[in-house]
């Protein structure tokens, strides 16, 4: 309990986390009234460079609010963000952020779209010009440069927006529901690509959502938010093999298990018991009565 928690997992005793969020809260006053409402309270949660960590919880739980704070849109009430050990206060291009609309500039196209943090950090021409050749190559858009986003389906806008978010080679990948919009063909396909862009940058991800599925398909691990004042319930680790396809692991066994645990957590329920778990069947009877109710 005493361990600092900046040094858990990573094996390595004078490495800090890259992100560590510590006892974060953030109150607003209730509509027309004064009285307090804590959004988030007492949130805790530390990730290490290169991961993927999804965060999971209710419509309301506060995770919007947490990418903000995170990402120095809004400020916390309480708590302290570290990233590689040191607090941050300010927003900061150095933090990339994917938000469920895609934001992208209309009047821009998709090399400029890309080049846009670039050209805030005053980046040299000739270096934007291969940086931003470099990621429309990663994330696949090769012969769209000069496109407009309407001229683009959703999945390939969402794809511009990744790409000017990795552009200016951010600290980490925040992305607030980034699939929501898009139908369950589209976002299946666009988690894969997401996976697949992700296996070629080593970033680490705090990627949010409303999707159990979506959650733990993606993740390393997973963080359950509790509604409201929200805070960590549990963080699971996900452990399905990687490099990982969302459509390959979604049918399989360990992916039900999880998925159902993580349910159980969001409904409050005790655990099913480990001898229940050990048959697939058993989970599917779980599953199904699950279901029903
Ligand atoms: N600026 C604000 N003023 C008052 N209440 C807010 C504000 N922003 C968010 N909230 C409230 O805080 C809670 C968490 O919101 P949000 O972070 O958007 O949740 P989520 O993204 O998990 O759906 C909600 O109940 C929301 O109504
Ligand atoms: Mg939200």
């Amino acid at each position: 309990m005493a361990q600092d928690s900046r040094f858990e997992r990573s094996g390595v005793p004078d490495v800090p986390a890259k992100i560590e969020i510590r006892g974060l809260g953030r109150t607003f006053k209730k509509r027309g009234t004064n009285e307090p409402f804590h959004a988030l309270s007492g949130f805790n949660l530390t990730v290490q460079a290169g991961e993927f960590v999804t965060v999971v919880g209710p419509s309301g739980c506060g995770k919007s609010t947490l990418l903000d704070i995170l990402v120095g849109l809004a400020k916390a009430d309480e708590g302290q963000i570290l990233i590689d050990g040191k607090p941050i206060s300010a927003p900061s291009l150095d933090r990339g952020i994917v938000l469920q609309g895609y934001a992208l500039f209309p009047w821009r196209s998709v090399r400029k779209n890309i080049e846009f943090g670039l050209e805030i950090k005053r980046t040299p021409k000739r270096e934007r010009a291969e940086i931003v050749a470099h990621f429309i190559k990663l994330v696949g858009l090769e012969g769209f440069e000069n496109h407009y986003p309407y001229e683009l389906s959703g999945g390939m806008q969402q794809r511009v927006a990744i790409a000017r978010a990795l552009a200016y080679d951010p600290e980490a990948l925040f992305m607030d529901e980034p699939f929501a919009a898009v139908d369950a063909q589209t976002r299946e396909t666009m988690q894969d690509e997401l996976l697949s862009i992700w296996e070629k940058t080593n970033k680490t991800v705090i990627f949010v959502t409303h999707s159990i599925e979506e959650a733990v398909g993606l993740a390393d691990r997973v963080a359950v938010v509790s509604k409201s004042p929200g805070r960590i319930k549990e963080v699971i680790d996900v452990g399905l093999p990687r490099p990982r396809r969302v459509s390959q692991v979604r049918d399989t066994t360990d992916f039900n298990i999880i998925t159902h645990r993580v349910r159980e957590l969001l409904q409050d329920k005790e655990p099913v018991r480990a001898r229940e778990i050990t048959s697939t069947v058993n989970v599917s009877e779980a599953i199904a009565e699950e279901a029903m109710i």
